[in-house]
């Protein structure tokens, strides 16, 4: 019998290779929800992910994002992205994957995150390490926020709430740069692999998180909530990272929540041209 891992791999591929097949075809996107874009390709993508998970383990739960999993009351829960990053794909942008995740209980024991378009295949299992395409992985040594890369999203729901501008702005005058994918597994398997040291994002669901923090812890990161506590899959927000930068990153995301604005962003006068 395959691990849980290997199982994982293959369906991530298969699903992967499905996606690429449908990008050539532009699908049209309908929006699902407030403001969210699904596709044909999502709902086809899950369908093969959920029917190959229940013919390996018919006893297993699966979560997955378009809503066709099922909970089969088991103490194993499979949670599925079948394709993150979304509006990407639709725009026919290369930035998106496949995210497959395995909880035993509270315990996150096996992920996988392919990204279809590189080839890669980020895996990993508890206690085993992370690998990409085989090469294990380790986060990166940046321990200064100055001298990091960071990554964060901002979620198509309720966009005129999002107060993430603020944190992008703060993280923003520090970090050497801040990246913004469209795919937050794809950014968790990026800090797993040490080309990105930290990520954070609010509103985030288990399916796009799931596979990327065990990247990401068994590649040497931590996560927590942005307040610093104990994230949990249905947590409001997210920081993970390399653990060295980890309390100052939570340090300077404090401030912001705090209201300790370090660098105000420019005022703009409603009515008046913007000056620069
Ligand atoms: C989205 C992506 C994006 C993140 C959003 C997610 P989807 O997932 O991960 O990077 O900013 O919060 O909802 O909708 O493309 O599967
Ligand atoms: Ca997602
Ligand atoms: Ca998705």
């Amino acid at each position: 019998m395959p691990s849980y891992m290997e199982v994982a791999t293959e369906i991530a591929r298969e699903a992967g290779a499905l996606l690429l097949n449908y990008l050539e075809k532009r699908p049209a996107w309908e929006i699902k929800g407030e403001q969210d874009l699904v596709t044909e390709a999502d709902r086809a993508s899950e369908a093969l992910v959920v029917s190959r998970l229940h013919q390996y383990f018919p006893a297993h739960s699966v979560v997955a994002e378009e809503g066709s999993g099922e909970d089969r009351k088991s103490e194993f829960c499979w949670y599925v992205d079948p394709l993150d990053g979304t509006t990407n794909f639709a725009h026919s942008y290369p930035a998106f994957c496949v995210s497959i995740g395995l909880l035993q209980g509270d315990e996150i024991i096996a992920g996988v995150v392919f990204d279809p378009n590189r080839n890669e295949l980020f895996s990993a299992e508890k206690g085993a390490g992370a690998y990409l395409n085989n090469r294990r992985i380790r986060v990166s040594k940046t321990a200064d926020l100055c001298e990091s890369l960071l990554a964060t999203g901002f979620p198509s729901r309720k966009r005129h709430e999002d107060v993430n501008v603020y944190f992008f702005h703060q993280l923003g005058v520090r970090a050497h740069g801040i990246r913004r994918s469209g795919s937050a597994a794809i950014d968790l398997a990026s800090v797993a692999s040490g080309r990105l040291d930290g990520f954070w994002e609010f509103g985030l669901n288990p399916w796009d998180v799931a596979a990327g923090l065990l990247l990401v812890t068994e590649a040497g990161g931590s996560y927590s909530d942005m307040r610093g506590g104990k994230f949990a899959l249905t947590s409001p927000h997210l920081i993970a990272d390399n653990s060295l930068l980890h309390n100052e990153f939570v340090a300077r995301v404090g401030d912001v929540f705090n209201g300790t604005i370090h660098v105000p962003i420019p005022g703009l006068t409603p009515g008046a041209p913007v000056r620069y």
